[in-house]
């Protein structure tokens, strides 16, 4: 079985009768918010980031490493680097080769590549980048590799960025002067802009020459960070403002096998020493195969935390729990040889919060970090289901609350958001007092609508939610025809007004997944799309930032009729006040073709004139956001004066509405 399974049909709904309300009527409904009373808080993590290293979102997107295999690690161990005037018809003609040395079994980094140069040919050892390096004209861009003189007398490695026509964008020089494994560097600057260009290296002299991790960094990163990450990604999900940063995934948590699961103590410590290993994704979707796509670890864990704080989320890393993905091979560990995962965890707490005395707070120490990441969360297992799931993660609930009871556990509910798998999860967990379960939703667009009161009456004694992977298909469940249009977007807020006015019991939320390569993607539809010089938010990233940066402390009431506002008339509402900012913020989604008349009355405040209307729409159901017109879809902001206790506002057809309103 494969995630293709959950394919359910297609369901493409454009046009569906729930939105094709009638012709002329424009509504004019009325509400109330009661601003008198706080109905509970809203957590600061409720709206949050999903994070997962699929369709490229690490190595390629958001760890700025232009080169692709730079240690020759790859399972195909020259993928990414080509040779193209290595071979002649003759061994003797041969300009020159590059051999994979694979040195002893004990060391991580395994593999580097013996070039031989027999002549004065002309041989280029040429890496492709990540379909293509993006260079901008006046950046730098900065290089180091490993190198060791093993013969002969090669005196200089030419290092250039080129285009498709070969035409040189940037170059310097390194001179190897030693027998010994030695680190060089040079920077280069970029004399055009270039969204797939490649880099070259030529050798002066002849002999042979050992190289290993060959990288190149753009010298503008993410607060300048050497090796760091894309500045223009990072300042994306900076902007989201969110209260919670979830990783590394997703399956990539499982692994196909539990050999390939994602195992934090490989991803931290120097770069170079940190083990590569094949991406789940790389071979997951016949339709959308990425034989390329491998795991460098340069993001791990370390700069996942950092990350993090550098965007005021608090963190919360997911762990395997002894079960690979069940959708694949569903491996499972013995309960009696589960310890080393369980250590996993406790361990991984110790290195986010441990002081420098204990071992794996002195690693993050020596990392550069000797102040605790302020752990509070940590996941057991991703989507798995079953008793063998219950099982395991007894284990792991038992061993954590034992050493660290301050750390709250988020348990899995499977794959979806109902069923027989479901239920059973939700009737254990509850059993063993879970704290937060984490729920997916890949539905359809029309399912988001209809639901957006499944948890007005949830259990209020059992866990708290955390709404961890959603995002409405257009299509139908990973169908790559799937894309970020308005509707999905704007059924997805209605659907968030239902989180948000359940704020007592959903504690956290997150779009799924974040981060996609326009050329390397295995799924969609997903939050940000980027290619190697450019990215840009689609329609539905714009609907998280409106409620994660209008989400306030407090949820109040606004109903229209004594009830709740949940669909009448299409229109879907939620408010909240800010304590910090004495404002209140109501929002309002219409999924209606009509624009609609809203006059709403506050109990418990006076409006003091002053305030924000903020209008997200578009005219069709079918518009996007692309790298063409990245704000087609896009939040505008107005001046919006109320005084009193009354106000009026048009709701415009297929709108998503945040007014922001100071009062006393
Ligand atoms: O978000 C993509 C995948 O969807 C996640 O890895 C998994 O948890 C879910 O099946």
């Amino acid at each position: 079985m494969n995630h293709s399974c959950k394919i359910k049909g297609a369901s493409k709904i454009i046009g569906a009768l729930g939105l094709l309300m009638s012709a002329a009527s424009v509504y004019a409904l009325d509400l109330e918010v009661d601003a008198s009373k706080s109905l509970t808080k809203i957590q600061p993590t409720m709206y949050g980031i999903f994070f997962e290293d699929i369709n490229f979102a690490a190595d390629g997107g958001l760890y700025a490493e232009m080169v692709k295999n730079r240690s020759f690690e790859f399972d195909t161990r020259m993928m990414g680097w080509k040779e193209p005037n290595s071979s002649t018809q003759s061994f003797n003609e041969q300009s020159g080769i590059a051999n994979i040395i694979h040195t002893s079994d004990n060391k991580t980094n395994k593999n580097f590549a013996r070039i031989t140069i027999n002549n004065d040919k002309g041989y280029e050892l040429i890496n492709e980048g990540f379909r293509g390096m993006g260079v901008k004209k006046g950046e730098k861009y900065n290089l180091s590799l490993k190198a060791a003189n093993h013969a002969g007398d090669i005196k200089k490695i030419r290092v250039q960025l080129i285009d498709k026509d070969k035409k040189v964008l940037a170059e310097a020089s390194i001179s190897p002067n030693s027998p010994q494994w030695k680190n060089y560097s040079a920077q280069l600057t970029a004399n055009a802009t270039e969204a797939k260009a490649q880099l070259k290296l030529s050798f002066e002299g002849k002999g042979d020459i050992d190289l290993d991790m060959i990288s190149l960094f753009p010298e503008d990163t993410w607060k300048n960070r050497k090796g760091g990450l894309r500045k223009d990604l990072v300042q994306l999900l900076y902007d989201l403002k969110p209260g919670f940063l979830r990783f590394p995934g997703g399956c990539i948590v499982e692994g196909r096998t539990l050999a390939e699961r994602y195992q934090w103590k490989k991803t931290v410590g120097n770069v170079e020493d940190r083990e590569s290993m094949i991406n789940r994704w790389n071979k997951e979707f016949a339709h959308k195969p990425a034989p390329d796509y491998f795991q460098s670890f340069g993001l791990g864990f370390f700069e996942y935390f950092q990350l993090a704080e550098d965007i005021g989320a608090s963190p919360l890393p997911i762990l395997s729990c002894g079960i690979a993905c069940q959708f694949n091979t569903g491996e499972l560990v013995p309960l009696a040889e589960l310890d080393p995962y369980v250590q996993d965890a406790l361990d991984l707490i110790e290195f986010a919060n441990g002081d420098l005395t204990t071992p794996w707070g002195k690693v993050r120490a020596d990392m550069g970090h000797p102040k605790p990441f302020n752990l509070k969360m940590i996941g057991v297992g991703n989507e798995q289901w079953g008793y063998q799931y219950i099982e395991r993660f007894k284990v792991f609930q038992a061993a954590i609350k034992a050493k660290y009871p301050e750390i709250k556990i988020v348990s899995g509910a499977g794959p979806f958001p109902e069923g027989p798998h479901f239920d059973y999860a939700q009737a254990e967990l509850k059993k063993l007092n879970a704290e937060l379960v984490d729920e997916h939703y890949y539905k359809d667009p029309k399912w988001f609508r209809e639901n957006v009161t499944r948890y007005d009456n949830y259990d209020r004694s059992g866990p708290k939610i955390f709404a961890g992977e959603f995002a409405a298909q257009s299509v139908a469940t990973v169908s790559p025809d799937n894309k970020n249009n308005w509707e999905t977007a704007f059924s997805e807020a209605a659907f968030m007004t239902g989180l948000e006015r359940n704020a007592d019991v959903v504690y956290l939320t997150s779009y799924a997944p974040l981060l996609a390569h326009v050329d390397a993607w295995q799924w969609t539809p997903d939050l940000i799309w980027f290619n190697n010089l450019e990215s840009y938010g689609s329609a539905n990233y714009y609907v998280q930032k409106l409620f994660s940066n209008n989400k306030g402390t407090d949820l109040i009431a606004i109903t229209n009729q004594g009830k709740p506002v949940t669909g009448q008339s299409n229109l879907f509402a939620t408010a909240t006040k800010d304590e910090n900012t004495q404002e209140v913020i109501i929002k309002l989604v219409n999924t209606d073709s009509k624009p609609q008349t809203l006059s709403i009355n506050i109990k418990g405040a006076q409006l003091k004139g002053s305030g924000t209307l903020t209008k997200l729409t578009s005219a069709n159901l079918d518009d996007l956001n692309s790298f063409e017109k990245p704000k087609n879809i896009y939040p505008v902001d107005t001046k919006f004066n109320a005084k009193g206790d009354k106000l009026s506002v048009e709701a415009g057809a297929y709108s998503v509405n945040v007014l922001k309103l100071k009062v006393k």
